[in-house]
C-alpha cells in the first residue's frame, strides 16, 4: 500500500519587503543578501495573520467536504506557538470544519515539527488507509530588526493532505533520523525572538545532513546516483548548498549538474518568502515540483528535515504519474501576483506592532489583507477570527 503526500497547500502573508531594499537600510552590500544568503523577497506578516489563520488559509486550498469527513488527525508543527497549553490544531480543526472525531495536537521540535507530523500521519494512514491526515506547517519567523538573523526571517504555512494512493509523492520506509542536544537555536518561552547562534547553526545543519545521510546509505544501500533531487530545510537558500556540495562527488558530472540544476529549482520559491521554519522543507518540495520541468513519474527525491537543538532526518519519496495535476500551481502564481511590496519602514511598523498582553480588547483592521481567514479581534486573552 502507498501512502504519501495527495495533495499540498501554500500560505504566504500578504505584504513582503525587497532584500535589496533591505540591504541599502541596514548599511549591507545587497549581494551578501541575494547572493550570499540567497533571498530575494521576505514575506511580512500582519497582525491579522497568526499560526492559525495562516494554517487555515494554506489547508482551505487542498481540502474539501470529502476529505472533511475522512481526517482522523489535524497536525500543526510549529515553533511560533502562541498558547503554552491549547494547541493551534484545535482552531485548526474547528475553522475547517473537520469531522468531530478526530485528534488534534501540535508538535514542536523547532523547524523539525511537520516532518514528526507527517511521519505520524504515514504511520497512521498505513494502519487506517481508508482514512486520511492534515499535516501542517505554520510559523514566523522573527529574530529582530538590525540583527544578524533578520534578512532570515519570513512567515507562511504549508498544509499537506496525506492519503492512500497519493497523488503527487509516495514516501518512503526508509528514513534515518538523529537527535543531539546542542544550542544553536532556541526560543525561551518569555522570549518573542528567537535566540541563535548562526554561524554554529550552520555548521551544525551540514553536520546533522552527513550524518543521517550517512546513515540512509548505510541502512538502504541507495547511493545519490538514485536520486533526481534532494530538498532541503530551506532558513534561506544558501543554506541547503552548503550541505549538499559536501556530497555532490559522490555522483557523476552529469548527475551533479543535474541534483544542482534541481536543488536551484527547489529554492525559487522559499527565496521570495524567506524562513517558514517548520513548513520550509516542504516549501522547498513544493518549488521544485512546480519549478522543474526535468522531473517524471517514478522519480526520486529525498528530504532533509532540521529542527534547531537539533534533530535531522533524511527520507525519500517517488513521484507519482499525474502528479503535476494535483498540484496548486495557478493559487501559487495567483498569492505571488497579489502580493504587495511594502517599504523597509512599513516592515518595520508592522513588525513592531504587537496584540494587547493584558486582557484588553483589540479589533484589527483588514488593511490590504484579503486573505480567505484572518485573526479579526483579541479579547480577554482569546483569539478571534473571520472567515471570508
Ligand atoms: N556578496 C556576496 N556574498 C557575500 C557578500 C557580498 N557582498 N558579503 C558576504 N557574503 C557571503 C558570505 O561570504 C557568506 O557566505 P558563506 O556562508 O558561503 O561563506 C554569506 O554571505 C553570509 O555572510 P556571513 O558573514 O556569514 O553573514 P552573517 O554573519 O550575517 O550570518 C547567518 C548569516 C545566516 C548565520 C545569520 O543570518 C543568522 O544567524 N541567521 C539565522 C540562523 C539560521 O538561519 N541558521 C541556519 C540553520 S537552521
Amino acid at each position: 500500500m502507498n501512502i504519501g503526500i495527495d495533495k499540498i497547500g501554500f500560505y504566504a502573508p500578504p505584504y513582503y519587503v525587497d532584500m535589496v531594499e533591505l540591504a541599502n537600510e541596514r548599511g549591507d552590500d545587497p549581494g551578501k543578501y541575494t547572493v550570499g544568503i540567497g533571498q530575494e523577497q521576505m514575506a511580512v506578516t500582519p497582525l491579522s495573520q497568526d499560526i492559525v489563520s495562516m494554517a487555515v488559509n494554506a489547508a482551505l486550498q487542498v481540502i474539501n467536504d470529502t476529505d472533511r469527513n475522512k481526517i482522523d488527525l489535524v497536525i500543526v508543527g510549529t515553533e511560533s506557538g502562541f498558547d503554552a497549553s491549547k494547541s493551534a490544531a484545535v482552531y485548526v480543526h474547528e475553522l475547517l470544519g473537520i469531522q468531530p472525531h478526530a485528534r488534534s495536537f501540535e508538535i514542536k521540535q523547532a523547524c523539525y515539527g511537520a516532518t514528526a507530523g507527517l511521519q505520524m500521519a504515514k504511520d497512521y494512514v498505513t494502519l487506517h488507509p481508508d482514512r486520511a491526515a492534515l499535516v501542517i506547517g505554520s510559523d514566523v519567523a522573527r529574530y529582530g530588526l538590525a540583527t544578524g538573523g533578520e534578512v532570515t526571517q519570513g512567515g507562511g504555512a504549508i498544509a499537506m493532505f496525506i492519503t492512500a494512493n497519493p497523488r503527487i509523492l509516495t514516501l518512503e520506509a526508509d528514513a534515518t533520523f538523529y537527535s543531539r542536544d546542542i544550542m544553536d537555536f532556541w526560543r525561551p518561552s518569555y522570549s518573542e525572538y528567537a535566540m541563535v547562534d548562526g554561524q554554529y547553526s550552520n555548521e551544525q545543519y551540514v553536520a546533522f545532513f552527513a550524518e543521517v545521510w550517512k546513515a540512509y546509505k548505510e541502512k538502504t544501500g541507495r547511493t545519490l546516483s538514485e536520486f533526481e533531487a534532494l530538498c532541503f530545510h530551506l532558513p534561506y537558500t544558501k543554506m541547503g548548498k552548503k550541505a549538499l556540495s559536501q556530497v555532490l562527488t559522490e555522483t557523476d558530472d552529469e548527475k551533479q549538474q543535474a541534483l544542482m540544476n534541481h536543488y536551484q529549482a527547489s529554492t525559487v520559491l522559499n527565496r521570495n518568502v524567506g524562513n517558514i521554519y517548520t513548513g520550509s522543507l516542504y516549501l522547498s518540495l513544493l518549488s521544485l515540483l512546480t519549478a522543474s520541468e526535468a522531473l517524471e513519474a517514478g522519480d526520486r527525491i529525498g528530504l532533509f528535515s532540521y529542527g534547531s537543538g537539533a534533530v535531522g532526518e533524511f527520507f525519500s519519496g517517488t513521484l507519482v504519474d499525474g502528479y503535476l495535476k494535483n498540484l496548486p500551481t495557478t493559487k501559487i502564481k495567483e498569492l505571488f501576483a497579489n502580493r504587495k511590496q511594502i517599504s523597509v519602514s512599513q516592515y518595520e511598523d508592522i513588525f513592531s506592532k504587537v496584540l494587547p498582553q493584558d486582557g484588553s480588547e483589540l479589533t484589527i483592521p483588514a488593511e490590504e489583507d484579503a486573505s480567505p481567514v484572518r485573526l479579526v479581534a483579541v479579547k480577554e486573552h482569546k483569539r478571534f477570527y473571520g472567515i471570508g
